[in-house]
């Protein structure tokens, strides 16, 4: 027989309490929100990986999923970033700092980090596509040494648009991260960068070893089959490809079908796919 307590351990569905330390805007409609669990031996900002999403939850309203944006080398708060689309996130954007948020997980897989260790690692962002691989570039700057060259293309709309903005700055600064950026438009004419879509940056990227090169992408649909394309033409493996893509979900964890796409439940079996893993998934790219 199961005790009250014991069958709340158990239960999946259970979100975890934790208290918004700092919420900024990244860019219109898209926020910034830092947490930390109130639960002192809360594993749930310490134990994930880069690739990885939380359920938030907010009473009355419902349930949704954002990938985490910080890096478990950053341990003991979880940064997200989250556009204001709908009912969910519009409850989420009313929350204030030191309001209680709930979340549950970290659910999905991840990143194969230790597959890519030892080779040049190519980031592409598309938009709030930068969002969950943030994490993958925290963590590859916080343990610099597990790869060669780190190259970095980040595209967006407008500069407006872009997210982390100072952050970018700082990549930039740094010298060791090729970081190559564009728009695709300026309506400021302050722009000093490549205007373009983010494939345009592929010409600006010099003496690439494709076998000894993996890549992450993330970004709006339309921009993976290009992006693939490119990689493709430097002859790339599709196994070294891999990408986050996002289904609608409910459960998050495997149980309620919502995500699946032929035997594949998005929540489980990604949200990080190579593109050999889906290249006969028409529908997924
Ligand atoms: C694994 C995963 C990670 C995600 N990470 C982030 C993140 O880091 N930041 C972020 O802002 N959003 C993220 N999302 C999307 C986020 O979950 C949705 O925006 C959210 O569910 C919208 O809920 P809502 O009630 O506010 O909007 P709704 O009222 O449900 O929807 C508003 C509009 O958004 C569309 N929409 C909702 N969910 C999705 C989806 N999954 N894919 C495509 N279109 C959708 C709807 O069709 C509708 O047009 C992620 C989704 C997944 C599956
Ligand atoms: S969201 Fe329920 S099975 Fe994936």
């Amino acid at each position: 027989m199961t005790t009250n307590v014991e069958s709340e351990i158990e239960n999946p569905y259970i979100s975890e309490p934790c208290r918004i330390l700092r919420k900024v805007d990244l860019a219109e409609g898209v926020r910034f929100f830092q947490i930390r669990p109130l639960n002192e031996n809360s594993t749930i900002a310490t134990n994930y990986s880069p690739g990885q999403f939380v359920m938030i939850s907010v009473a009355g309203v419902g349930e949704a999923p954002f990938s985490i944006s910080s890096s478990p080398t950053r341990p003991g708060t979880l940064e997200l970033g989250i556009r204001n689309v709908g009912r969910i996130t519009e409850a989420i954007f009313q929350l204030k700092e030191k309001d209680i948020m709930f979340v549950r997980g970290p659910y999905g897989n991840n990143f194969n980090i230790s597959g890519m260790e030892n080779n040049d690692l190519m980031v592409v962002a598309g938009g709030i596509g930068l969002i969950p691989l943030r994490s993958v570039l925290f963590f590859s700057l916080d343990n610099r040494e597990l790869f060669k060259r780190l190259i970095f293309l980040y595209g967006a709309r407008t500069p407006d648009e872009r997210l982390f903005k100072n952050e970018l700055v700082e990549l930039k600064q740094r010298g060791d991260v090729e970081c190559h950026f564009s728009v695709d438009k300026d309506p400021s004419g302050k722009w000093t960068e490549k205007v373009g879509v983010v494939t345009t940056l592929f010409g600006d990227i010099k003496d690439i070893d494709p076998d000894k090169t993996s890549v992450v992408i993330c970004g709006p649909p339309v921009m993976y089959m290009y992006v693939i394309r490119e990689l493709l033409k430097l002859k790339i493996p599709k196994n070294q490809i891999q990408m986050t893509l996002e289904r609608r979900m409910k459960c998050g964890i495997g149980k309620c079908g919502h995500c699946a796409v032929d035997e594949l439940y998005t929540c489980r079996d990604g949200p990080v796919f190579t593109y050999w893993d889906v290249i006969h998934f028409r529908e997924l790219i």
